[in-house]
């Protein structure tokens, strides 16, 4: 694919960062990722992703190569988890994830499929989930497929009192069999009881290390539970606090197109995505960076 000049307008116009109109997320202009960024433009991208949780950077051209060294600065890059076919989508770039409904010679080139991707974190079923996760589109339906991003700060700061401390130190297993698109894993077995469920255990309520701030720290809903807590209690404490989180007034919407990359701090937002066509052809690459700490 020719990249196309008028599309690298960084030497020409000095960066700009804009909050959206919504409670979180802001878009940058006037950079391009493929070329080395200087240390302070990147200081002032990871600034903006610390204040607004998800950045959106349209217009850009990233071959892997590039996408991985763009991905670089932000910390070391956390290989995707199994998918459900086994083998790494791209053997040549086993770091890079493919998220696509596209079908090759009968097999899948990626995740998720062209369903709805219910509200998650990424991979938090591991101990060290990654705490930042960079998606970049190369193909986009022509309707369909947009991404929602909720912020776990505000759904924290908005719970009552009661609720708080409730939650306050209770720990959630985070199911590994699963993707988000509700696929089996390779290597699982279904759950048929969420007191046995593997996957990483973390606190419902985790506390920023940079800021300090609280967030709800849910990852997943689907076979998830409180330990030490009832059955019952733990499903509907859990379904309370999903359907909290999932409210469109924490979070924000983005409208594919094509050349997009999007970055999200992955241990303060939840993510869910729109069905599309499955006729139509969506293709996107991504990168997830190693979170630091210990999720407390
Ligand atoms: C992901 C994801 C949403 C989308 O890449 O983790 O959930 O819009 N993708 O494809
Ligand atoms: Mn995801």
């Amino acid at each position: 694919m020719p990249a196309s000049e008028s599309l690298c307008p960084a030497e020409a116009t000095p960066m700009r960062i804009r909050p959206l109109s919504a409670p979180l997320g802001a878009e940058i202009d006037g950079v391009n990722l493929s070329q080395p960024l200087p240390l302070s433009a990147f200081a002032e991208i990871e600034r903006a992703w610390r204040e607004r949780l998800v950045l959106v950077i349209r217009d850009q051209r990233l071959s892997d190569p590039e996408l991985i060294a763009f991905s670089r600065n932000w910390g070391e890059l956390d290989p995707p988890g199994p998918n459900p076919y086994g083998a790494p989508f791209l053997p040549e770039h086993p770091e890079v994830n493919v998220i696509s409904n596209v079908v090759e010679d009968g097999k899948p080139i990626g995740n998720l499929g062209a369903g709805e991707a219910v509200w998650h974190a990424d991979m938090t079923y591991i101990d060290r989930p990654p705490k930042a996760a960079i998606l970049h589109a190369l193909e986009i339906p022509p309707s369909g497929g947009n991404t929602y991003f909720a912020d776990m700060f505000a759904a924290y700061d908005a719970l009552g009192a009661d609720m708080k401390s409730r939650i306050q130190g209770r720990i959630a297993i985070h199911d590994a069999s699963l993707n988000s698109a509700g696929q089996l894993r390779r290597g699982y077995e279904p759950v048929t009881d969420v007191r046995q469920t593997r996957g990483a255990r973390h606190p419902l309520v985790r506390t920023d290390a940079v800021t300090g701030r609280k967030a709800l720290f849910l990852g997943r809903r689907t076979n998830s539970y409180i330990l030490d807590m009832e059955l019952a209690e733990s499903e509907a404490l859990l379904d309370a606090l999903w359907a909290h989180a999932g409210n469109m007034r924490f979070a924000m919407s983005h409208e594919w197109r094509r050349g997009d990359v999007l970055i999200w701090n992955n241990l303060s937002v939840l993510h869910r995505r729109d069905p599309f066509d499955p006729t139509a052809r969506r293709v996107m690459h991504r990168t997830q960076i190693k979170g630091e700490e210990a999720v407390r």
